[in-house]
């Protein structure tokens, strides 16, 4: 598989979930990493095993100013851009902020990657996208209507990044992400994930609620998928590869009523009474699409994406990782 190696990367959003795996990882591959953020829910114990290492840079910043983006550029080979506020429910609570940071720091970073001559711009878009497209499975070129601010900011993301590509002859792909988990995903606060937060109610033996009747699927993707793909996406070379986007996702949908009873089977091999924890079911819930399944075959043909983790390993992985930093 191509890797990213010996370059300098920039992640912004790197003390976050999927940015501080990405980080760990670069660092592995002998790449000088920066970060930049601004820990709006991000955090500290997230880079904190980095800190020591010469080859890392920690940027305190904000997106929303250009010049913080301006100094994180500066001298890099290849952006990684995951900085943004996650969560539909949070932007439909505060649509200005989600479309400050989400819309306004994204132009912030093209405008100060292309003036920095950044080679690569890979970019965390969204399955959110598809929005109300009831087409089966999810292929990049057909999509519905944005079912939430957030949806929107992100698409706003791609039309920005094509009409950058064409106008200033950079080099951007988007990477749209499903429903990704894994090591260090925040289980806590109103606008958590599914998986963390219902692995971090397990544990205690508390029941979890699913929204809906459990019917509900999605394409649920280990975050290694995640860091395969965006080492692919900023190291290819064909032109046909680059300024466009792909869908990052595992290529299977999983309901919610699966996913909670592979959740307790797998998390009764730590504590069997786990294994006796209620289920409890609420209502839907606003902006949310019944079903979601990405079709990958345009990664696996112009990146090589080819993902190593299926569901059900991501989530023995995960568990362990959950049980031995949540106890
Ligand atoms: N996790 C998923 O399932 C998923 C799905 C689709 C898309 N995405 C996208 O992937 C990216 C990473 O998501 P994540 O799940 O790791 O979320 P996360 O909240 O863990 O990470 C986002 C990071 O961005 C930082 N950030 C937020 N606002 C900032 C600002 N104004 N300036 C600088 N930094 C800022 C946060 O502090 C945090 O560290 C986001 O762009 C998100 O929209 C995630």
């Amino acid at each position: 598989m191509r890797k990213l190696e010996n370059k300098a990367v920039l992640v912004t959003g790197g003390a976050g979930f999927i940015g501080s795996n990405l980080v760990e990882t670069l660092l592995n591959q002998n790449n000088k990493v920066v970060c930049l953020d601004n820990f709006a829910t991000g955090k500290r114990i997230n880079i904190e095993p980095f800190l020591s290492n010469s080859n890392f840079t920690l940027i305190e910043g904000d997106i929303r100013n250009l010049e913080d983006c301006q100094n994180a550029v500066e001298g890099m080979d290849v952006v990684l851009h995951q900085a943004a506020l996650g969560s539909v429910p949070r932007s439909i609570k505060d649509p200005i902020t989600s479309n400050d940071v989400n819309v306004g720091g994204f132009v912030n970073m093209l405008v100060a990657a292309r003036d920095a001559g950044v080679k690569r711009f890979v970019y965390a878009a969204s399955s959110s996208t598809y929005g109300d497209s009831k087409n089966m499975p999810k292929v990049e070129h057909i999509i519905g209507k944005p079912l939430s601010p957030y949806a929107i900011t992100k698409y706003v993301n791609e039309l920005y990044a094509d009409v950058f590509a064409r106008l200033y002859d950079m080099q951007i792909i988007g990477l749209r992400y499903f429903n990704v988990f894994g090591r260090r995903q925040d289980p806590d606060g109103a606008y958590a994930a599914v998986i963390p937060k219902f692995v971090k109610l397990l544990v205690e033996k508390q029941s979890p609620v699913i929204n809906g009747d459990g019917t509900f699927s999605r394409d649920f993707t280990y975050i290694e998928n995640v860091i395969q793909a965006n080492q692919l996406a900023a190291t290819v070379e064909s032109d046909e590869a680059v300024n466009t986007v792909y869908n990052v996702a595992y290529g299977e949908r999983t309901t919610l009523n699966e996913l909670v009873s592979w959740l307790k089977e797998f998390l009764s091999d730590f504590d069997k009474e786990i294994a006796e924890v209620e289920i409890v079911y609420g209502p839907e819930r606003t902006g949310d699409i019944p079903h979601s399944l990405a079709s990958i075959e345009k990664g696996r043909s112009l990146l090589g994406y080819n993902p190593q983790y299926s569901i059900k390993e991501g989530l023995k992985e995960a568990i362990s990782w959950y049980w031995n930093n949540l106890k």
